[in-house]
C-alpha cells in the first residue's frame, strides 16, 4: 500500500527552495552560535583558541572558522556544564550509556521537547506513519532518547502510541497480535530478534498488522533491508539521530524513495570533514559527519564530531540534503592485518550467504603479535550441521574476495549469541 505522505501535510519548510532554506539557517545560525558563545562557558576559551568569534559569522562557509566540539567536551563538563539556560530551565535530561566512561548528559527546553517531538513526527509522517495509526515502540525508554523521542513524536502526529520499551520479547509478539500496530519503531537488530520469536510460536510475521519498521540507533544494510522486508513484509525505514544533538530524528529516510536519508536542515547544519585533516570536504564525499545546532536552547551545540561516516547527497523526495545510509562509524572500524573494515561489511556478506541467519557478531583476538577476526555466526534452525559448514567455508571465501582479508569463519548453533534489547553489539575485543 502507498504510504506516502499527501504534499499538504508536510511542513512548508519541507518544499522551502533552497535559498529560503539557506537564509533561514544563516539567521539560525547566527542566533546558535551567540547563544552559545555568550551563554556556555565552554565556548568563549574554545573560540578563542581557534581565533574565532561570532561575529565572524556572516555567511555559512564561516562555520568553518569555528571550533569543533567532541565527545571528550562533553564529558569534560559532567553533568550540566554545557547548558546554555539556567538548569530551573531544563525540563528533561537525557544521557549516553556511559559504557566506556563518564556518561555524557544532554539537556531540554520545554521548547526544545516541542521541536523534537514536531521534528520525530514529520520524521515518522516521512516514513510512511499517519496520523490515526497505531504505533509499537520497542526502543528502550528512559535515560535512551529512543524511547521518549519516538513516543513524542508519534503523540504529536496523531498516532495511537504503545510505549512498550525493549525487552520481554514474548509479550512484544503478544501486544502485535492483538494490538495490531500498523508501526513499529525499533532498532533493528531487535526487529529479527521479535520475528524469531513470531515464528517460534508458529505466527508468519508476514501476517502480522505491521506495515513500516522505522530502524535506527546502529548502523544496518540495504541487505538487512530486504531481509527484513522479505520477512516480516512491511517498508524499513531509516531513522539517524546521536542525543548530543538531540536524539533519533536528526535525519530522516522517506517511504517512497528509500534512497538516504533527508536531514532536517531547518534545525541542523551538516558538514562532511575529513577525519584526518580536519579539512570540510564538498558534497558527494565520504568522511565524517559534523552537525552544529541551529535552534536548541538548552544545548546549543557547534560543529559536533559524531564519527559517523557518510556523505551529503542531494535531495529527492523534500529539498532537503540528504545523507548516505551510514554503514560505518570511525569507533567501529577494524583493521586486521592492514585491511580496514567494518562490520556492516561482513552483514552484507552473511545475509546473502543461505542457511546462515543474520546473527553474528566479529570477535578480535590477537594469538600471537597479528589481529586476527572471527566471524561468528549463527546457522539456521532448519540446516543441517554438514551444510553450515559449507555455508561458512563459502562466506570465508566471500570475505577473502570482497573485502580482501582472511578470517576464520565459526558457525554456531542457532540461539548461542547474545541478543540485544536495543543496540546490538556487534565486535566483541578480546585482544
Ligand atoms: O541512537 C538516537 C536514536 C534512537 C536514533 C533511535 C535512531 C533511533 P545515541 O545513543 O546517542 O542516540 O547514539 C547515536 O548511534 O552517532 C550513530 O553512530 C548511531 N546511529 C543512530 N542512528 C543510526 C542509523 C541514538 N540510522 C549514535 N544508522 C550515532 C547508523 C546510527 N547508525
Amino acid at each position: 500500500m502507498d504510504r506516502t505522505p499527501a504534499r499538504d501535510t508536510l511542513d512548508p519548510i519541507e518544499r522551502a527552495g533552497v535559498d529560503e532554506l539557506r537564509a533561514l539557517q544563516l539567521n539560525r545560525l547566527q542566533w546558535s552560535v551567540r547563544h552559545a558563545y555568550d551563554n556556555v562557558p565552554h565556548y568563549r576559551p574554545a573560540f578563542e583558541a581557534v581565533g574565532a568569534h561570532p561575529d565572524d559569522v556572516r555567511d555559512l562557509s564561516d562555520l568553518a572558522r569555528l571550533p569543533f566540539t567532541t565527545k571528550a567536551d562533553l564529558r569534560d563538563n559532567y553533568p550540566f556544564g554545557m547548558f546554555a539556560v539556567p538548569r530551573e530551565q531544563v525540563s528533561r535530561v537525557h544521557a549516553s550509556s556511559g559504557t566506556t566512561g563518564r556518561p555524557t548528559v544532554v539537556g531540554y527546553t520545554a521548547e526544545d521537547i516541542a521541536t523534537w517531538s514536531g521534528l520525530m513526527a514529520r520524521s515518522i509522517r516521512a516514513g510512511g506513519g499517519r496520523p490515526g495509526d497505531i504505533i509499537h515502540v520497542a526502543y528502550g525508554y528512559g535515560l535512551f532518547t529512543g524511547g521518549l523521542g519516538a513516543h513524542y513524536g508519534a503523540e504529536a502526529l496523531g498516532a495511537t502510541v504503545v510505549p512498550v520499551s525493549g525487552g520481554m520479547t514474548q509479550r512484544q509478539v503478544t501486544l502485535i497480535r492483538d494490538f495490531r500496530p500498523d508501526v513499529i519503531m525499533v532498532t533493528p537488530s531487535y526487529m529479527l530478534v521479535i520475528a524469531d520469536e513470531m515464528e517460534r510460536q508458529g505466527i508468519d510475521p508476514r501476517e502480522s498488522s505491521l506495515k513500516v519498521g522505522i530502524f535506527g540507533a546502529e548502523p544496518w544494510t540495504q541487505q538487512m533491508r530486504e531481509e527484513l522486508e522479505r520477512r516480516v513484509g512491511i517498508d524499513a525505514v531509516d531513522i539517524y539521530g546521536l542525543s548530543e544533538l538531540m536524539g533519533p530524528g536528526v535525519a530522516m529516510e522517506c517511504v517512497e524513495t528509500k534512497d538516504g536519508l533527508h536531514l532536517w536542515e531547518d534545525h541542523f547544519y551538516p558538514e562532511i570533514v575529513d577525519p584526518i585533516t580536519d579539512e570540510v570536504l564538498p558534497d558527494g564525499q565520504v568522511g565524517e559527519l559534523v552537525i552544529t545546532s541551529l535552534t536548541k536552547q538548552a544545548m546549543p551545540i557547534m560543529r559536533y564530531r559524531t564519527r559517523d561516516l557518510t556523505r551529503l547527497l542531494p535531495g529527492t523526495a523534500r529539498p532537503m540534503r540528504r545523507i548516505e545510509k551510514i554503514t560505518g562509524r570511525s569507533d567501529d572500524l577494524m583493521i586486521v592485518r592492514g585491511v580496514n573494515l567494518f562490520p556492516a561489511q561482513i552483514e552484507e556478506l552473511v545475509l546473502a550467504t543461505p542457511a546462515l541467519t543474520p546473527h553474528f557478531q566479529c570477535v578480535l583476538t590477537r594469538p600471537e603479535r597479528m589481529d586476527e577476526l572471527v566471524v561468528r555466526v549463527e546457522r539456521q534452525v532448519d540446516a543441517p550441521a554438514d551444510q553450515a559448514e559449507v555455508a561458512g567455508a563459502q562466506l570465508r571465501s566471500q570475505i577473502k574476495e570482497r573485502i580482501g582479508v582472511s578470517v576464520r569463519v565459526e558457525v554456531v548453533d542457532p540461539d548461542t549469541i547474545e541478543r540485544s534489547v536495543g543496540k546490538m553489539r556487534r565486535i566483541v575485543d578480546s585482544r
